[in-house]
């Protein structure tokens, strides 16, 4: 079975009289453990095409199978809970909250889920991304590279088996770039990142090239 399955797979926005056709006839596949970097010029549809695998946004048209599941067959809470326990989403802006620790940061997507808070789990997380020694820094206490740290951990806190990441890079220095790849590369999930940035992108498994909303 595929982690990710897509075949023909179309995402059009329509703003009053106006079509985009941010993705097209998008084929695709990608296994179980695979590390996938999908690169394309800003507009090629790198975000479209990562927030419908996610389950973020629907397809217009177009075949698209999760671990399995076709998408189109999932009810909404059938979808809320593909979301919240089979996929993590990492963002470029790390989206963490504020006003919380580092540690209530990661524990957080434990409380939607309802599961107890797992102090150990959230602990070996922190270790994993190697902040251990920052559970109580709030989010502002952090550099750039720390903060996607603490988002990655977050990402992972209900164990998906599968990792979205957009731009996660994108605001960081080549060095803390590299440290956030090294570490994705590291996890042995199935991942599927975007990126501008070429060097990143070549240390994937495999890379899938956008361009108008196409497969190149
Ligand atoms: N909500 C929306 N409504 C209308 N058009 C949209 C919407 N979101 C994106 N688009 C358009 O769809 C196309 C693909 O956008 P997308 O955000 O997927 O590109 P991207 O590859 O992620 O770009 P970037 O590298 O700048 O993040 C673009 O032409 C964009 O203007
Ligand atoms: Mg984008």
């Amino acid at each position: 079975m595929s982690a990710i399955l897509a075949r023909g797979l179309t995402r059009i926005y329509r703003r009053s009289a106006e079509e985009i056709a941010a993705l097209f006839g998008v084929d695709l596949v990608i296994e179980p453990g695979e590390f996938v970097a999908i690169t394309g010029a800003s507009g090629a549809g790198k975000t479209t095409l990562l927030n419908l695998i996610g389950c973020l946004d629907r397809p217009t048209s177009g075949l698209l199978k999760l671990l399995g599941r076709d998408v189109r067959a999932l009810s909404g809470k059938d979808l809320e809970i593909m979301r919240r326990q089979h996929v993590g989403f990492v963002f470029q802006d790390y989206c963490l909250v504020p006003t919380l620790t580092v540690e209530e940061n990661v524990a957080l997507p434990l409380l939607f889920s309802r599961a107890l808070h797992q102090r150990n789990r959230v602990r070996d997380l922190l270790a994993r991304v190697d902040l251990q020694d920052r559970s109580d820094h709030l989010p502002r206490e952090l550099s750039g590279g720390e903060q996607q740290r603490v988002a990655i951990a977050r990402a992972l806190v209900n164990n998906p088996e599968i990792l979205l990441a957009d731009e996660p890079t994108g605001n960081l220095d080549s060095k803390q770039g590299n440290e956030i790849v090294a570490l994705l590369r590291d996890m042995k999930l199935t991942i599927v990142l975007s990126t501008h940035n070429l060097d990143l992108a070549n240390r994937a498994d495999r890379q899938i090239k956008l361009a108008d909303g196409r497969v190149v």
